[in-house]
Order: C-alpha cells, then structure tokens, then sequence
C-alpha cells in the first residue's frame, strides 16, 4: 500500500468515520487551484462546500491574517474590539437598514439555532410556537437546525428528540404555506437558493408572496443564506433578487473566506427580545477571524466578485442550458444562480464525480442525481473554458 494510501486509510479511521474521504491528498491552493502532493492541478469547484468564495491563499487575505496573529488572536465577545467593531458596523452596511445589529458565531449551523432562538424569544408569550419550513430543505445537523432539515437520511435516527413544532412546505407553492399557518405559528425559514437538495431557485413571486404573507401575518421571515451569500448567486445575496429584506438573516461558509464564522443579523426590534445570558458564544467574534471577515468582503468590493459571479455564472448556465438540451436523456435539468448551478442528471452523478476529478475537476453532489458547481467568484474565463470543456466530455 502506498503512502498516500496508509495515511489516507488511517485518517479515515480516526476521523469518527464520519467523512467519506478522496483518495489523493491536497497540500495547497491558489486561486481556483488546489495542488495534489503529486503535483497534480486540480480547477476547484467545490470551494470547501462554498466557501472559497475569494479563492484560495488571496494574498492580501494572507497579508492580514499574519498582521492579525502577531496583534490579537482571541479576545472574548464582552471585549470591545476595533477589528470586531468594523466588521459588525461593515454587516450593518452591506445589509438593509433594518438589519442593523449582528450575533456572530462559527458556523452555518449555529447562525441558524441562533436565528431560531431569537425568533422563539420574540415570541416567548406563545405556548406552542410553530415554525414552517421547506421540503428538501437544509438547515444544519445540531439538533435545532435538524428539526429544520427535511432529509429523513439526517433526521432518521434523531426522531425521538426533534420538535413536532415544525411544518414542512412544499417549496414555490404559496398555498401550502398557507395551509400550514395557524395562530401558534411564528415564523417561516428558507433557503432562497436549496443547495443540498439539488440547486433549486425559488421562483421570484413565490418569494414575494411568502414577503406578504409575513408581514400580514405577523411571521418572522428568517433567510438562510449560509450557502448563498458574499456574491455565490451573482447577488452579494440571494434576497436582492427578489427585492425583498428579510426579517433575520443567517450567514456563514464564504464570510470569513475559509475561517470559521457564523453571523445572525436582524434588527433592533427583534434582538431587542432576547436577554443577556440566553444566548452566548466563546469563540463567536473573535479578532483573528473578524479580520478574515473584513478582508474577504474588501476583496469581494474590490475585485468586483459579485460581478465575475454573475457574468461568468451566465456564461456556464448558458453553456450547461444548451448541453442539457441536447442530451436531453441524460440531463434532466440545468438550475442554478450565478455561480451555484446544478446539473440535474437522469442517473446518480457519483460515477460522474470520479470522471471529473480523474481528469483534475473537483466536483460535489447536490442529492443523489445533481452535480453542484461552485467555482470561487475569482474563476477567470480560461478556467471555466476548461471546466465546461470537462463537463460536456463527462457522459
Ligand atoms: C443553507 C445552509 N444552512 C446551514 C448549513 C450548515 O452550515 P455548517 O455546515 O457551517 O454548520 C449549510 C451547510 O451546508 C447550508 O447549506
């Protein structure tokens, strides 16, 4: 057994076993290029599950975090600090004027539980507080964010200790979240863009009737944008496509452009309901990866990435959108915004996953029968030929 082999079979082992490992061992990346120990080059299209949304090793990225770690790693949350403060004041900006005030934590997961605990402090007076969410949806695996999660696969052996409380939609229909809602409902919560389920769009007026029906019914809108904010659907997020301000809005993944960071940012008003001490964090916040935060959306200003996202995102869409239309029993749909597009094929796509990284494109599912494409917005126009070159070859 090779090298590579032994550690990757013993990694595997140690790793709770929980993880399905690849079988080369990356050691570096740069821009939309991660390096196998080979020396092999691979065109990243997986960005860490979207997260690389600057690419890899950005060198003012870099620049930043080294002059961060000689000031100030950690500092706990009840500390005042500059880098924090900017970060927080930068949130407030980049978002409607609403949504001015901001819990960070360190993960997509827990911008979640936090968005549903704010929610459920809002509305403490109510004994039974229901919450809709959507099939097919993903929200997260801690036991809050589950009972948001629709995918029985994940909720399955958790049952016993997941709420009833929560109703599922189905998604694009207005009517069935209609149905759902009764006097002990409090909230709706969705992903604009599902991206574990297969790359679905919601479609503009669904989301625009979901904004009315909360407001008329006096529900919290929470947006989980934790896969497509910082410019992935070629919007810094997905709620500017539908001219809508959501009432909470949950941000991770691409926020700190590799380093862990959650972010639940609502308004005055709602976070005005929760108290000290019912919600906390040791590492939410911290200097280190607040300054990552604040360079990846100075890069993602400057180097006008919402921009590449959209234009090279079209390029790919139109491209796929042809390609599925002349392979119509293979392909059954192209979906997708900016750079999120999912290629819904009329098979499993794990096989087709393995062709693409044998031939250096590194690919991820959506569900069983999607592949995701989620280049980092800095992918330039010689790459996405190369990407789309691979995935026309793929059947
Ligand atoms: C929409 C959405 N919400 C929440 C999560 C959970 O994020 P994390 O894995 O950082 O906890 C994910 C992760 O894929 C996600 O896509």
């Amino acid at each position: 057994m090779s090298n590579n082999m032994n550690m990757i079979n013993f990694e595997q082992y140690y790793h709770s076993k929980l993880f399905q490992k690849k079988d080369f061992i990356i050691t570096r990346g740069k821009g939309a290029i991660l390096y196998d120990n080979k020396g092999n080059e691979y065109i990243d299209c997986e960005t860490g599950h979207a997260v690389l949304n600057i690419g890899h090793s950005h060198p003012k990225y870099i620049e930043i975090l080294k002059k961060q770690l000689d000031d100030l790693i950690m500092i706990p949350p009840g500390y005042p600090n500059e880098v924090r403060y900017n970060l927080l004041k930068k949130l407030s900006e980049i978002t409607p004027k609403s949504l001015n005030q901001t819990f960070l934590s360190n993960s997509g997961t827990e911008a979640v539980e936090a968005a549903l605990k704010l929610a459920l402090a809002v509305n403490r007076d109510k004994k039974k507080p229901e919450i809709i969410a959507f099939k097919r949806a993903f929200h997260g695996r801690t036991l809050g964010a589950l009972n948001m999660t629709f995918n029985l696969r994940y909720r399955k052996p958790f049952l016993s200790w997941l709420t009833p409380n929560v109703k599922f939609a189905s998604f694009g229909d207005i009517d069935s979240v209609k149905d759902l809602i009764n006097e002990n409902t409090i909230a709706v919560i969705i992903e604009l863009v599902q991206g574990e389920s297969g790359v679905y769009p919601a479609p503009y007026d669904f989301v625009r009737e979901l904004k009315e029906l909360c407001n008329e019914k006096n529900l919290i809108l929470i947006d989980d944008e934790v896969q497509t904010g910082f410019g992935r659907t070629g919007k810094l997020f997905a709620y500017e496509h539908y001219e809508i301000v959501p009432d909470i809005v949950c941000m991770a993944k691409a926020i700190a452009g590799g380093l862990p960071m959650g972010a639940t940012i609502s308004s005055e008003e709602l976070f005005n309901k929760i108290q000290i001490g019912e919600h906390f964090t040791t590492f939410g916040g911290n200097p280190f990866v607040c300054a990552a935060a604040n360079v990846t959306i100075e890069i993602i200003e400057q180097e006008k990435l919402v921009e590449n996202s959209a234009k090279q995102g079209k390029k790919m869409f139109n491209f796929l959108k042809e390609l599925a239309e002349n392979n119509n029993k293979l392909i059954r749909e192209v979906r997708g915004k900016g750079l999120m597009i999912g290629i819904d094929y009329r098979m499993k796509v794990r096989e087709l996953i393995k062709k693409a990284q044998d031939n250096f494109l590194l690919l991820l599912n959506s569900g069983l029968s999607t592949i995701r494409i989620l280049p980092p917005l800095v992918i330039n126009d010689d790459q996405v030929a190369t990407v789309l070159k691979i995935l026309e070859n793929l059947t």
